[in-house]
């Protein structure tokens, strides 16, 4: 009999099993109540999101590129972004941040990330602006912040515009305050994009996705541009999309954002676990930063070797995943940027390995799987 315990990279059910009484009782309530779009679900969440994220406004969407391509959408409309516009965004990023500012006519510029944060570095954004940039758009990628006063003096001198993409870091905390004077990220620039994708700490059971801002015009005009471009009932003032969350996801998420910062919490545990156990120098942990809150989306080590790493730990139970192999630039529908020199990215996406840390992965867990790592 194989004796061996298995720890699943990822497994939504087991995910969501704690809150499983309550998922159903939230969907109960809005199925029997019939109001299924656009109603006090909705409503509701809008208002917890933006307090979460310190933000005056939450617009909630269908999910999270909507979320970033409604927000440039909206400044196209403003007037304040145009068509050939460019925008700097890490190239060390899922490829919805990318294609969110191609999709709107915009020309995104991509920049290396630092090797600790893996993040955009803010250093390298003097070198990428141009007279056509107009704003960045950082990612606080695996739920590390990327915020620091380089980026804020950058944008304040070249009066470009920030908009966040904090897909995997609602939650997390800047150790440096923003424009708005809050270190929340989603509240620290002009605008965010959240998502609620499954897989996310705050995960529907389906897609959904929001739009923080603290800018009143910019949230009424996200507004009418996710509800058809309508201002008011049957009445268009722009050629706009139906992006709406739906309101059971709306309870679904409800529900699970009363559990959000225990969730965040016992990741943050489950990372300082592994932090403190891995013992191997093959594989190199990331940084748990002091003063940062870090949401810990993904726990991604880096292993020069790293096929015979996941075949190895497959065979001794332990699931894992690669976020991202293949970054934008080397996608087949990015031709023509594939000869950018993003170093670091290129070295990020050959070594990068995510390991279990949703639910129920515990820190007892943790400590077992370094130790399998320690053997490799
Ligand atoms: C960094 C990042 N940006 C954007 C998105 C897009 O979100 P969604 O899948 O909800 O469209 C995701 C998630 O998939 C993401 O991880």
């Amino acid at each position: 009999m194989d004796t061996t315990k298995r720890y699943p990279f990822l497994d939504l059910a087991l995910a969501n099993a704690p809150y499983m009484d309550e998922l159903k009782a939230a969907a109960c309530e809005v199925i029997e109540r019939g109001r299924y779009l656009h109603s006090t679900q909705t409503e509701l969440l809008e208002q917890e999101i933006a307090a979460t994220c310190e933000a005056r406004h939450c617009v909630s969407v269908s999910n999270g590129l909507d979320a970033l391509r409604l927000i440039l959408r909206a400044y196209k409309e403003l007037g304040i972004l145009n068509d050939g516009d460019e925008v700097i965004v890490p190239a060390n990023t899922y490829v919805a941040s990318v294609l969110a500012i191609s999709d709107n006519g915009l020309v995104p510029v991509l920049c290396d990330p630092r090797e600790d944060t893996m993040n955009l570095d803010s250093n390298l954004l003097e070198s990428l602006i141009t007279p056509r940039t107009r704003a960045i758009m950082p990612v606080h990628l695996y739920g590390t912040p990327c915020w620091d006063e380089t980026l804020m003096r950058v944008a304040r001198e070249h009066d470009l515009r920030i908009i966040e993409d904090n897909a995997q870091a609602i939650g997390a905390l800047s150790d440096v305050a923003g424009m708005n004077g809050t270190c929340v990220t989603g509240g620290l620039g002009d605008a965010a994009g959240i998502s609620f994708y499954p897989t996310k700490n705050l995960g529907a059971l389906g897609d959904g996705g929001a739009v923080v801002t603290n800018d009143d015009t910019l949230a009424a005009t996200v507004r009418a541009l996710a509800n058809y471009g309508s201002d008011r009932r049957y009445h268009n003032i722009y050629q706009g999309y139906n992006c709406r969350l739906d309101e059971i996801q709306a309870a679904m998420l409800r529900v699970k954002l009363r559990h959000l910062d225990q969730e965040n919490a016992t990741r943050a545990a489950v990372a300082r676990a592994y932090a403190d156990h891995i013992d191997n120098p093959r594989v190199k942990a990331p940084v748990i930063f002091d003063g940062m809150k870090q949401t810990w989306h993904q726990f991604v080590v880096r292993v020069e070797d790293r096929d015979a790493f996941r075949a190895y730990l497959e065979a001794n139970g332990v699931g894992t995943d690669i976020h991202y192999a293949t970054p934008a630039h080397r996608q087949p529908c990015y031709q023509g940027l594939e000869h950018v020199a993003l170093p670091m990215t290129e070295r990020l996406a050959d070594e990068v390995v995510s390991l279990p840390i949703a639910h129920p992965i515990t820190p007892g867990d943790a400590i077992a799987i370094a130790g399998i790592i320690n053997r490799f």
